[in-house]
């Protein structure tokens, strides 16, 4: 069981996968290494949980048995229609493995195709007959790459359902390709979107409505290149997708999903009422105690407020953290929760993570916990903040995760060997709550 953060149950996790509600349940599924804690031939591991709080660990519901994705089952989504989970996924087959690692391949010389399983209840899968290839490797270069096209994300439009890839353009561009199907078996492609500036490969691509509009989140490789790590980032903008001739617009205005720049690979699906709710990976530079690495943030509804897009911790997580206590130590072994508002000049020390805030931003710096890692980056700011200065800060063994009034902005971070107490220069306002 874990709580609130989904970890890896040993050894290496990426990107979240077919995250769905479905028969009373959540599921969540995850890029998976089961061999030792590195990036490898990827499984599907899986979740489940009644509440988004309580995970219980479902173990692989996934893995290579075809032709097709003999080197890896890679991230991709979930929907229900008339009863059974369609997950569709990128399978991936190298044409040159590295002889002396085959979870690896040589010179990006491998194809991937899209592919689709389905189960009739959300635990048992068929990986030897209920697998199928809905889009072949795509060789026409000027739809998109014959290996950098993946990440299905599907959705259910007025009359079709609909299926947005990752790619990127012939001349080293992100790009969007747009699929579209009648029965989520025959799939045709029915457009495409790019722009330039937003780095070479659109990983992950996730589109969907809110009230307050449509979004587009995906996360570009090549992003942020300020020769630290990472490049890859995960953002989000304003997006108007029309079905009848699958074009989409794209804004111009982006924002980080969270400016700890530290998750990565959001997905997103309704929650049991309606709420758009998003999680993404956080890359973690080491395995913890040698023996596992990755985990998921905590659940986020994506709310668009006069064209500002929100990340507001799900309410089943905010409500789980009701025991209020003096001190860290007190707290239950998935964490607790920091709340206070903080005056210009003040400094909340969280056992070597230090959050403050300068003017109009607030900002944080982990140098004292993340010591070992010279070459990522240590400090963070939000962009001038607007709604008030109500911090809310989930604390976990290896997560910081800092939500600036409710969700306007979030900084994430990985840290190691945090210390077990909490100091504040401020007037004393600092409370602390953890779950019972
Ligand atoms: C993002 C990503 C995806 C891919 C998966 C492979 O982290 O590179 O684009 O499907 O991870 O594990």
């Amino acid at each position: 069981m874990d709580k609130v953060h989904l970890k890896a149950p040993g050894n290496w996790m990426n990107d979240p996968n077919g995250f769905i509600y479905y028969k009373g349940k959540y599921h969540l599924f995850y890029q998976y290494f089961p061999y030792a804690p590195v990036w490898g031939t990827m499984h599907w591991g899986h979740a489940v949980s009644e509440d988004l709080v309580n995970w219980e660990h479902k173990g692989v519901a996934v893995f290579p048995t075809k032709y097709e994705d003999q080197n890896g089952c890679f991230s991709g989504s979930a929907v229900t229609y008339q009863g059974e989970l369609y997950l569709f996924y990128t399978g991936i087959h190298y044409n040159r493995p590295d002889p002396h690692n085959i979870h690896r391949c040589l010179d990006d010389q491998f194809d991937a195709c899209q592919m689709r399983i389905t189960s009739k209840d959300g635990e048992q899968f068929d990986n030897f007959n209920d697998k199928r290839m809905v889009i072949p490797p795509i060789s026409d270069r000027e739809i998109g790459d014959r290996a950098d096209t993946r990440d299905p994300k599907v959705w259910r439009g007025r009359d079709a359902w609909y299926m947005v890839l990752g790619s990127k353009t012939k001349d080293g561009r992100g790009k969007l390709l747009f699929y579209k199907s009648a029965d989520l078996s025959e799939w045709k492609f029915a457009g495409s979107t790019s722009k330039s500036g937003l780095g070479r490969i659109w990983e992950c691509p996730d589109y969907f409505e809110t009230e307050g509009g449509g979004v587009l989140m995906m996360s570009p490789m090549g992003f942020l290149m300020d020769g630290r790590e990472r490049e890859e980032q995960t953002i989000c903008m304003a997006a108007d997708f029309e079905e009848d001739t699958c074009r989409m617009d794209i804004s111009d205005q982006w924002q980080y999903m969270d400016y700890g720049l530290d998750l990565y690979a959001s997905q997103s699906t309704t929650d049991e009422e309606g709420r758009r709710v998003v999680l993404a990976w956080l890359r973690m530079p080491e395995p913890v105690d040698g023996v596992w690495s990755g985990m998921f943030c905590i659940p986020r509804v994506v709310e668009v407020e006069r064209g500002h897009i929100y990340f507001r911790v799900h309410p089943n997580v905010e409500k789980a953290y009701t025991k209020k206590i003096t001190s860290p130590f007190e707290a239950d072994e998935a964490g607790y929760r920091v709340s206070l508002d903080m005056e210009d000049g003040e400094t909340v020390n969280i056992g070597g993570y230090r959050v403050s805030r300068r003017g109009s931003r607030i900002c944080a710096d982990r140098s004292e916990v993340f010591a070992a890692f010279a070459d990522y980056r240590m400090r963070f700011e939000t962009p001038d903040v607007k709604d008030g200065w109500r911090l809310d800060i989930y604390v976990d063994r290896n997560l910081i995760e800092l939500f600036v009034n409710n969700g306007e902005y979030v900084i994430s971070n990985a840290v190691y060997g945090l210390g077990g107490e909490v100091h504040g220069t401020g007037g004393g306002n600092v409370e602390m709550y953890t779950i019972e």
